[in-house]
């Protein structure tokens, strides 16, 4: 039976997870898969909520299920972190996933089932899973142009033009923040201009929060998905956990729903949750319990918030570093780019054969299309790194 199969296409983000591991060089460095590290190369379980498990495992006495939204407090608080705590939550509905991955896939899901002749666009380059995510749920996609590889900086105007055919009806996908694999974000006059062109050719926002915090911050991360949120009648939304608040393996997500009414709200959720129950049925738990006690409590909030803080800044000066000690290295401005750039990504701009390179002789693992993971630039060895990038050039 399975004799005709052939092996299955590896992830290229995830592969980089093993090949790091099986490398015996102690100098490697690894930038690939997008996971938060500290000066020593740990992800650490953070403060809240750690704190916010060690009061789960005392309270908790049972484990029967809880249904297919999971935990609808969760639910709440993940909606109003995403949303805003002015937003109109008469017409927002949430329900937990597994994982921003699992979010995305639900809110496809919806959008097969109300509109199944849509086209999603979604910005090139993406986050690779983006592509098969969708298709995965019979949804066909289409490209806007998003990133000026020489400049480092959004192709804005070409983003606008390609959407302007988009057909009324059709869906972007949009990254709240931290444009993953680019870095390069668009600003808020650029998300207003968005807006005004989803709300004249009715075209769906479905927008990819896998960051916020990471970028600008908690609230400002989110402004422009405030802003679309307030201006257009409908809209979906996939959030992630796993990195604002380091709970990767435990898979933490919300899916939500913006819909002209509560009414129409309710109906959407219930068929996204029966997408749910044909996919895994219900989510797992745990995480995103304590995610909620961690948003409920003030003095866990505060903490966590702090923590956050702390990663971002470290990341933003580890950008700065590292553009300076490419500048010195390469004794040109090509790099700059990284110290504008914000989130967890940056894209190098080498090819895949310069990064192949970086690999075998350097011990330097990145993205085949040159994404670099900014948390895992090492902190005492960013000249030796540039040395590195430089030597590959040309
Ligand atoms: C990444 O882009 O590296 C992360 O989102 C991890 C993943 O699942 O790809």
């Amino acid at each position: 039976m399975f004799e005709d199969l052939q092996p299955a296409p590896t992830d290229k983000i995830l592969a980089l997870i093993g090949l790091y591991r099986a490398d015996p060089r102690t100098d490697k460095v690894d930038l690939g898969v997008g996971v938060y590290k500290d000066r020593d190369g740990k992800t650490a379980v953070m403060r809240a909520v750690r704190e916010a498990e060690k009061r789960l495992l005392q309270s908790q006495d049972t484990k029967t299920y809880l249904g297919l939204a999971g935990d609808l407090a969760f639910n709440e608080v993940m909606a109003k972190l995403v949303f805003g705590d002015s937003a109109d939550f008469t017409r927002i509905r949430a329900a937990q996933a597994p994982g921003g991955s699992g979010a995305l896939r639900l809110a496809a899901e919806l959008l097969k089932r109300t509109r199944p002749d849509a086209t999603v666009w979604i910005s090139n380059p993406t986050w690779p899973n983006h592509v098969p995510m969708m298709r995965g749920a019979g949804l066909t996609i289409a490209e806007y142009p998003y990133f000026d590889a020489v400049s480092g900086s959004v192709r804005f105007d070409d983003m606008l033009a390609t959407l302007k055919t988009a057909k009324p009806g059709d869906a972007v996908l949009l990254h709240g923040c931290c444009h993953n694999p680019t870095g390069a974000n668009l600003s808020i006059e650029q998300w207003t201009r968005v807006t005004d062109l989803l709300v004249e050719r009715g075209l769906l926002p479905f927008v990819d929060i896998a960051y916020q915090g990471f970028g600008e911050g908690l609230e400002a991360d989110a402004a422009g998905l405030r802003l679309v949120a307030g201006k257009v009648p409908e809209m979906l939304v996939a959030s992630s956990c796993s990195k604002n608040f380091a709970v990767y393996r435990d898979r933490v997500g919300a899916a939500m729903i913006l819909a002209k009414s509560g009414t129409e709200a309710d109906i959407a959720l219930g068929h996204m949750l029966a997408a749910a129950r044909t996919l895994y049925s219900m989510p797992p738990d745990h995480g995103a319990a304590a995610v909620r006690v961690v948003l409920q409590d003030k003095e866990l909030r505060a903490d966590w918030e702090a923590e956050l803080e702390e990663m971002r800044q470290r990341m933003l000066r580890l950008r700065v570093a590292f553009a300076e000690a490419l500048r010195r290295q390469s004794n040109s401005d090509r790099f700059d780019f990284i110290a504008e750039h914000r989130g967890m990504f940056s894209r190098l701009g080498l090819t895949e054969a310069q990064v192949d390179r970086l690999r075998t002789e350097h011990g330097v693992y990145m993205v085949g299309d040159s994404r670099i993971n900014v948390a895992g630039l090492p902190e005492d060895g960013l000249d030796k790194l540039a040395q590195a990038i430089v030597s590959v050039l040309d």
